[in-house]
């Protein structure tokens, strides 16, 4: 695993997203408040470029079956392809448990972002 440059912090402010080339993978980077996270840009769907899709919640059957709730705000990247949802955390997806992106780990260090591929 070697450690690419992304950029500056201050670059990449908060709600923002950063998709780089690391050894010819697309590779986004996301800053949410204050947590950073890295996922492939390929969606396992179809191949959609996954990390331009919007930064979202998702809907889930509420306790008392009939009625939807919104959860995971701001948690949820969504394929702007055909509308797949992703953990930004993990790379999991939201409605089929087989499925999951590959994620990186982030390393802040000395005003720069860095991503473990
Ligand atoms: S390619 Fe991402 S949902 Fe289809």
């Amino acid at each position: 695993m070697k450690r690419h440059l992304v950029g500056p912090v201050e670059e990449l402010l908060p709600g923002n997203r950063s998709v780089i080339d690391v050894e010819g993978r697309k590779v986004g980077v996301f800053r949410i408040e204050s947590r950073y996270y890295a996922l492939s840009n390929v969606c396992p769907h179809a191949g959609g470029p996954l990390c331009f899709g919007d930064i979202t919640g998702t809907t889930v059957v509420g306790e008392e079956h009939y009625d939807l709730e919104w959860v995971d705000s701001g948690k949820i990247l969504r394929c702007p392809w055909h509308a797949w949802e992703f953990y930004l955390a993990t790379g999991q997806s939201v409605g089929d448990s087989r499925m999951k992106v590959p994620t990186y780990n982030v390393v802040l260090e000395d005003g720069n972002i860095y991503v473990e591929v």
